[in-house]
Order: C-alpha cells, then sequence, then structure tokens
C-alpha cells in the first residue's frame, strides 16, 4: 500500500535584529532605493554579533513549535531531514545537533544541500519515506545564518545585502487520504553552473592552510553569484517547473490557491505571477521583511501565510524553488 504524506505542523524562527536597508550603507556604498526597486527587500533579519545563534539553533527552535503544532511529541518523529547551504560545521550536518537539541530519539537525520531549492528536495526526500511506509512522522527544517559569511563592505554589495537569516520547519506525516498531501514532486540540476552562485572555500581543496596562508585579499570565502545570470536562468526553470507540476497534475493556474515561490528577489515572484496570470491573493511573498533565507525561505512563508489564514482545508499549494546548483524544484498538495 502507498501512503500519502501531508504536513501537520508548521513554525518559524527569526533572530530579533531587524537590519534595515539604511542600515547596510553605513557598511557599503547602496541605497535603500537600489535594494528595494531591483530586489523589493526593505529589511532582513541578522544574528547580532556575539550571540550564540547558528542554524542548528533556530532549527531547533522552529522544529519544537511545528512539533507543537502537529499535536505530536519529539518522541513520534522517526527522522529528520534537515536543508541548509549555511551548517554549524563543516560535517556533521544539522540534522544530528537537531536530533540532540530536542532530545530525540537516536533516529535517521540526513542533510540536504540545495541551497535555494533545499526546502523543496527536503520535503519530496520526506514525501518519499512516507509514501513507502518506511516513516510515519518526519521532520523537515530549513534554516540558514547567512550574516555572518557575507562580505559586508562595497565589494560584496551584489550579494550580502539579499541574503538574511531565519529557519522554518514542519512535520510531515503518513495520510491514508489518497487525495490530501503531496501530489507531486519534481526536481532537477545543472552542475554545469555551479560557478554561477558558490562559497567555494572552505573546501577539501581549499582547506584551512589555505585559509590562514591567504588571509584578506582572498575572496573565495564569500558567496560570489553572477546574479543576472542567476536572474535569467531562474525565471526560465521556474516558469518550467512549475509548468511541470500544472501538467502531472491537471491543474490550471487559476485553480491554485496559494503560490509559495522562494523568495529571491520580488522581482523573479513578480515576473512568474505574471506569466502564469496569478491575482496577488494566489501569491505569497515576505522577502520584503526577511530577504532570501535560502533553505528557510519557503516554509517560512508557508508557515506566515497558514498563520494568516490563507490556508485551508483542500487548498491546492504550490511551491516552487531556483538556486544555486543550479537546481530547482516544485511540489504541488492539497491542503
Ligand atoms: N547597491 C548599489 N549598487 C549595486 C549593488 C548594491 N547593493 N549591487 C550591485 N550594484 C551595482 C553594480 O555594481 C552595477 O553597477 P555598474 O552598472 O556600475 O557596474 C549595477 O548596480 C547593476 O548591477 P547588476 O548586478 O547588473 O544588477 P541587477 O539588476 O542584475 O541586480 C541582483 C542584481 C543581484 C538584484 C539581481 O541580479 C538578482 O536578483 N539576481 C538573482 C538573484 C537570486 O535570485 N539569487 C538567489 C538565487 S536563489
Amino acid at each position: 500500500m502507498m501512503y500519502n504524506s501531508r504536513i501537520t505542523g508548521m513554525g518559524f524562527f527569526v533572530p530579533d535584529n531587524v537590519v534595515t536597508n539604511d542600515n547596510l550603507t553605513k557598511m557599503m556604498d547602496t541605497s535603500d532605493e537600489w535594494i528595494q526597486e531591483r530586489t523589493g527587500i526593505k529589511e532582513r533579519r541578522w544574528i547580532p554579533e556575539g550571540s550564540d545563534e547558528t542554524s542548528a539553533t533556530m532549527g531547533a527552535k522552529a522544529a519544537k513549535i511545528a512539533i507543537e503544532r502537529s499535536g505530536l511529541s519529539k518522541d513520534d518523529i522517526d527522522f529528520i531531514v534537515f536543508a541548509t547551504l549555511s551548517p554549524d560545521y563543516y560535517f556533521p550536518g544539522c540534522g544530528v545537533q537537531i536530533q540532540e537539541m530536542l532530545e530525540m530519539n537516536t533516529i535517521g537525520a540526513l542533510d540536504v544541500r540545495n541551497q535555494c531549492s533545499g526546502f523543496v528536495y527536503a520535503l519530496s526526500v520526506a514525501d518519499q519515506f512516507i509514501k513507502t511506509g518506511m516513516y510515519k512522522h518526519i521532520l523537515v527544517i530549513g534554516s540558514e545564518y547567512h550574516s555572518n559569511g557575507l562580505d559586508k563592505t562595497t565589494r560584496g554589495r551584489g550579494v550580502s545585502v539579499i541574503f538574511g537569516d531565519g529557519a522554518g520547519a514542519c512535520v510531515l506525516s503518513r495520510t491514508e487520504d489518497s487525495k490530501k498531501g503531496i501530489l507531486s514532486s519534481h526536481l532537477h540540476s545543472e552542475g554545469k553552473y555551479a560557478d554561477k552562485l558558490i562559497v567555494a572555500s572552505p573546501s577539501i581543496k581549499h582547506w584551512v592552510p589555505e585559509i590562514i596562508a591567504n588571509e584578506k585579499e582572498d575572496v573565495s570565502y564569500f558567496p560570489y553569484m553572477d546574479g543576472t545570470f542567476v536572474f535569467k536562468n531562474a525565471v526560465v526553470r521556474f516558469s518550467e517547473v512549475i509548468m511541470e507540476a500544472l501538467t502531472a497534475n491537471q491543474v490550471r493556474p487559476e485553480d491554485i490557491d496559494l503560490f509559495i515561490p522562494h523568495q529571491a528577489n520580488l522581482r523573479i515572484s513578480q515576473f512568474i505571477q505574471q506569466k502564469f496570470k496569478l491575482r496577488d491573493d494566489q501569491v505569497y511573498n515576505n522577502i520584503m521583511k526577511y530577504g532570501n533565507t535560502t533553505a528557510a525561505s519557503i516554509i517560512i512563508a508557508l508557515t506566515e501565510a497558514w498563520e494568516s489564514g490563507k490556508v485551508k482545508e483542500g487548498d491546492i499549494v504550490l511551491l516552487a524553488a531556483f538556486g544555486s546548483g543550479f537546481t530547482w524544484g516544485s511540489v504541488l498538495m492539497r491542503w
């Protein structure tokens, strides 16, 4: 027997520290006007200096809320999938830290390394474990601590103004109702463009001795992004993978109750909205408040939308993402 999986609880956590565009002008040559016009971002949350907060600790906070709202206890969870590009350690991954922080049983924990598509990938991984009957309840987390790894000088302004810190989590649970839950997931990649959005170091190629030797002039430790190239690919791949989801499920754009695009750039979201002729009430964006929180963005947005009553029983909910790799994907579900 094949089961379906549906979200039974969601939560998010963002640091209290609000960094406005004006705050950024004190660190680099930029302006509120440029950032808002190009990206839609007004402010983001950055973990303040000296804080002990990390991707794992924020993920744990979001996860606790999600488990509580699902009506389950931590001991009911069978597996952890953690998506992040900013793990606390090069290894082990953040998933095992959640097992420890939440004092869970010695269940399996997996990290997903798919950047902005991380949450869509993580959700699809969890969905497969549930569909086959292997697990009943899986904790899926997306969390990012970007701010400590950004080049906050004028040199890095094309990247650093975009990213924000935060975490979101959900519990994905087994259901025997074949019409509810995740209806499909579609995943893609094109490694040819890995170097278009990348943190090249530290890596096994550029390891610790180099870090110490190279010092200040080496920018390979900061995220590099060919922004225009990423933008152009994003709008194409977003469209394709949304179309794939709609076609596979015979759903028309007008049937979508809620579309949550990965919050990369408001202009990308608006382009997709126009392309599929979606009304404003069909699309949820919150990049204005949080910037691009990468693997956390979709689940933070979905949680916020749900908290404000925008997700109802029976609704068709579409998630789609594109990002570094390049990787992209979509998940279509009936709530
Ligand atoms: N403040 C002020 N000026 C800035 C700036 C900033 N923060 N960042 C870049 N600029 C300048 C550039 O130096 C450039 O100046 P020049 O023309 O004198 O060389 C000018 O603005 C235009 O830069 P460009 O990079 O071409 O701008 P853009 O319109 O492509 O916008 C992005 C830049 C990053 C906002 C845009 O490319 C983008 O959103 N790309 C996709 C990002 C994305 O989705 N990333 C995540 C993937 S999931």
